[in-house]
């Protein structure tokens, strides 16, 4: 029987156990620049014995950022600053991958230092920029800005290639596609998002996904790369449209594409997802359930996990990893705690004024 101290080999990763960072933004890094209190947060958790930590969102160009102090992965001193922190996850035994992120126009210039937020089509996403008001106080909404010409696709592709390149640079085992959540990727699969009537909209709503992830396993291999995605979580409140064929497609051309990990994130987990359809026709089928139905390759799960529903995961092969990510802000020591029968602290967004 297999359980959560198992260890996991995820694609060439070799993880001590099955237990993950999930992704979770902290906004303590200036100048995109994780600083010396970043190296202590994810080596405390290392050190705890986390299998594998994936990074908080890491932007891929300062164009890419929606939120202030946010670290970055496209300069060569950003890779020097990693390198602290993956050489203190590695001497405690840990993993870490890279989670590379480019918000599209979930942004304003404010965040992206001046620069012109870009997305498929250039339809602003409902919400405010986080930690930012205007000179009377207010919050600032996301802007429409720019709807991306075929050179900048392009260009983009490039930029998610040679962060992953620069992520191997900085010491990390591998990347993680930040392909969920309604940023950039997620903005070209959604159709609530995409308008386009090209060779990246409607029914080529998913190559964008693809040739990211293409040019990303070109540059590090499939063994090293995750995609992570979201069909009903989103930052801008909207879930994919068309879910089931765009769930299809989705998974089609990764796989096309060369992945062979993939991060199905949803806020619980066991929450019925895809409604009925031609394909999947359980109606209270829950994310998780229908990519092991789709999907042949390796799964992390994740959403409101506790130890006994993450252990039953594992145990019946639903996933082979499950992540946790507030429990781990919460719980610096939660593998100590898991082993000892503790219980856990519970989370509170007032954690995230300091980094413990
Ligand atoms: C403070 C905070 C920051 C987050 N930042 C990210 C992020 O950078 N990238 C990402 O993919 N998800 C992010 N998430 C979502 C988490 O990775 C995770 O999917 C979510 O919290 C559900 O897992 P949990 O119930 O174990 O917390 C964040 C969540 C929180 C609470």
């Amino acid at each position: 029987m297999t359980d959560l101290f198992d260890p996991v080999v995820l694609g060439s990763i070799e993880c001590r156990n099955r237990i993950a960072m999930a992704p979770c933004t902290r906004c303590m890094s200036p100048d995109f620049l994780p600083t010396a209190n970043v190296v202590e947060y994810y080596r405390r958790r290392a050190a705890d014995g986390v299998g594998l930590l994936i990074s908080e969102g890491t932007v891929i160009t300062p164009r890419g950022s929606g939120y202030l102090d946010v670290p970055g992965i496209f300069d060569p001193s950003q890779a020097k600053a990693w390198k602290r922190v993956t050489n203190a996850v590695h001497d405690e035994g840990g993993r870490m991958i890279c989670q590379i992120w480019h918000v599209g126009n979930v942004a304003h210039r404010r965040t992206t230092g001046g620069l012109t937020p870009e997305s498929p089509s250039g339809i602003a996403p409902e919400g405010h920029v986080s930690r930012i008001v205007n000179d009377d106080g207010q919050p600032v909404p996301f802007e429409a800005g720019e709807a991306m010409t075929e050179a900048r696709i392009h260009e983009v592709i490039d930029l998610f290639r040679s962060a992953a390149g620069r992520a191997m640079e900085a010491g990390f085992d591998g990347v993680e596609i930040h392909g969920a959540h309604g940023y950039l990727i997620d903005q070209f699969t959604n159709l609530a998002f995409n308008h386009r009537t090209d060779e990246w909209g409607g029914i080529h709503r998913t190559r964008f996904a693809r040739e990211v992830t293409h040019s990303v396993i070109g540059e590090i291999g499939s063994d090293r790369t995750v995609f992570r995605f979201s069909p009903l979580m989103s930052v801008a409140n909207q879930p994919w449209l068309e879910a089931e064929s765009t769930f299809e497609l989705l998974l089609t051309d990764l796989w096309e594409a060369g992945l062979r990990i993939l991060h199905a994130s949803n806020l619980d987990y066991d929450q019925p997802i895809l409604r009925s359809g031609p394909e999947i026709a359980d109606p209270d089928l829950p994310l998780h359930r229908a990519c092991r139905q789709h999907w042949s390759g390796q799964l992390i799960g994740v959403g409101s996990l506790d130890p006994s529903r993450a252990a039953r995961a594992i145990e019946d092969h639903e996933v082979d990893v499950v992540a946790f990510g507030r429990s781990l802000i919460a719980n610096p020591d939660f593998c100590h705690r898991l082993r000892s029968g503790l219980p856990l602290r519970d989370y509170d967004p007032q954690m995230l004024a300091t980094l413990d």
